[in-house]
């Protein structure tokens, strides 16, 4: 990754998910690398810096019992080039190779499971990314107070807790880097017993209007926004999530706002809402897409989906509502029926990753999924071709190689804060695969004009489109993939982080 600007601070960061994760086999404690783009960016950061802790949860049991261990102290694991714990017990006390600081915080069972499956997931997800019906969701009870009193508050309060006695064992004064919407209420009380912190917090979901957050009873929605607006930025995708906030804050709070100037000012403080959209490693794909696993993967791909002149349609997601997988599958039987031409010979190729299964919402979409892929390959199965192939697999060397052979590329959210796989693949596509890009994902405000948007409630629209993307010119195909893949190597992920650090030192005073 390329150099990273830091600031002259020691660093503190705050995610749900942590950087690394433990378990156990047969041959005892096992160290596995957290995933995806944030975890990776961050990383980065981490194992540059002398003086920086990663305060997570404890995500397995293994991971518990490590902290317990720890006595609430942070560990030092070693990240390459193989993970683990560096023990100083056991006379490993200097990593020979980059390592993270990582503090993780186990809480009650019971407040855990009311703040992520009952506040975080669904409702501040829904709320976020405007999955609620609203004639007959949500429906709020006493149940859901207390999931908030005994749950999101708790557990905010102990990360907060945790957050403030590193700040504190680095001399009162860091920058705090907290992570999206598990933790709105963390920067207030880190700033009540931290006052010198230069505190940011990234939120990676969409940030919807004051009018939708009402959905949200007042003293809750104000808590929240408030205990936001602890930070000294607050930080988004888009200029659009950016703006939403601070009408939030003067619609919902009326509280002074500049809406040009995307300020708030609380009492003698300024907030910033700035945008930055995160983005992928170009480097490291590029080394997976050149990995023999991937390049295993992409000859039985081809074998299955592209003999001839077939074409292969793709998506790849967790198994989340806000993904509209449901109506993708539907916009892709308008297309088979409304172009018999194409039965047999494209195929739509779908990547589910289980998520949230804890929580009944995301367990019910998943049936819902299975019910209609059911349907369309009934009806079109032609010549023992099933026209959707769908795996429930978490499996990314399959899916990189599957970025590379792609015709068109699905992404139909609902809505979603950025989605790195169209960026992914802008990347990694060897074939013009076409964009299909939503145009309530983050994404497309950088791919929109490079790709065929989509309307995530309008079928018919969706259909057309993918009508229209699998039969545009090759030529058309290569150059709109070629500006994509040059908007987003040139806009990296190094650079989402980079630019943040900018304006912090700006901030700060520092520069
Ligand atoms: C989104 C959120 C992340 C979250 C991820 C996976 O990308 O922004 O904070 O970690 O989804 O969700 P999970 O609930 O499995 O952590």
């Amino acid at each position: 990754m390329a150099h990273i600007d830091v600031l002259d601070l020691p660093l503190v960061l705050l995610s749900n998910r942590g950087p690394v994760s433990f378990d156990r086999d047969a041959s005892g404690r096992t160290v596995n690398r957290g995933a995806g783009g944030l975890v990776s960016a961050l990383a980065g950061l981490a194992e540059h810096l002398e003086d920086a802790v990663w305060v997570c949860g404890a995500a397995t049991e293994e991971d518990a019992a490590v902290a317990r261990e720890a006595t609430g102290q942070a560990l030092l694991v070693q990240t390459h080039p193989i993970p683990h714990l560096v023990d100083p017990r056991f006379g490993d006390a200097v990593p020979d190779g980059p390592a993270i600081k990582v503090r993780m915080v186990v809480t009650d069972p019971a407040a855990y499971a009311d703040f992520y499956s009952i506040w975080s997931n669904p409702i501040l997800w829904f709320v976020q990314h405007g999955l609620y019906g609203r004639s007959l969701s949500p429906v709020l009870t006493q149940a859901e107070h207390d999931a908030f009193e005994n749950g999101y508050v708790v557990v905010n309060r102990a990360y907060a807790d945790a957050v403030a006695d590193e700040v504190r064992a680095r001399g009162g004064k860091a920058l705090v880097l907290l992570q999206d919407y598990h933790f709105y209420l963390v920067a207030e009380h880190v700033r009540q017993q931290c006052p010198d912190v230069v505190l940011t917090h990234f939120v990676h979901i969409p940030w919807p209007g004051p009018d939708e957050w009402r959905v949200l009873p007042a003293d809750i929605r104000e808590r929240l926004l408030t205990g936001l607006l602890g930070s000294d930025v607050v930080g988004f995708h888009t200029r659009r999530y950016a703006r939403n906030f601070v009408l939030c804050a003067g619609e919902l709070l009326g509280l002074p706002t500049d809406l040009d100037a995307l300020t708030i000012t609380v009492g003698d403080r300024t907030v910033r809402a700035r945008y930055y959209p995160i983005s992928v490693d170009p480097a490291a794909l590029d080394t997976t897409l050149a990995s023999e696993q991937v390049n295993a993967h992409v000859a039985m791909l081809r074998y299955i989906f592209l003999d001839e002149d077939r074409q292969l349609m793709l998506r790849v997601d967790r198994t989340d509502p806000s993904k509209n997988v449901v109506r993708g599958f539907l916009a892709f039987g308008t297309l088979l029926e409304q172009h018999p031409e194409l039965v047999g010979k494209v195929s739509f190729l779908a990547l589910l990753q289980p998520s949230r299964t804890d929580v009944p919402e995301y367990a019910d979409y998943i049936a819902l999924i299975g019910g209609v892929v059911a349907e369309i390959n009934a009806k079109y199965t032609k010549e023992g071709r099933q026209p959707i192939d769908l795996r429930m697999v978490e499996d990314f060397p399959l899916a990189v190689a599957a970025y590379s052979i792609c015709d068109v590329l699905v992404v139909n959210a609902i809505a979603d804060g950025m989605n790195l796989v169209a960026k992914e693949v802008a990347v990694v596509n060897r074939r013009g695969g076409v964009l299909a890009l939503s145009e309530t994902a983050g994404a497309h405000e950088e791919l929109g004009e490079f790709a065929v948007t989509l309307h995530p409630f309008d079928i018919q629209q969706m259909a057309d489109a993918f009508y229209t993307a699998l039969t545009m010119p090759l030529e058309e195909r290569h150059r709109r993939l070629a500006a994509a893949a040059e908007q987003v190597r040139t806009h990296d992920v190094a650079r989402w982080l980079g630019d943040q650090l900018t304006d912090l030192r700006r901030i700060a005073g520092f520069a």
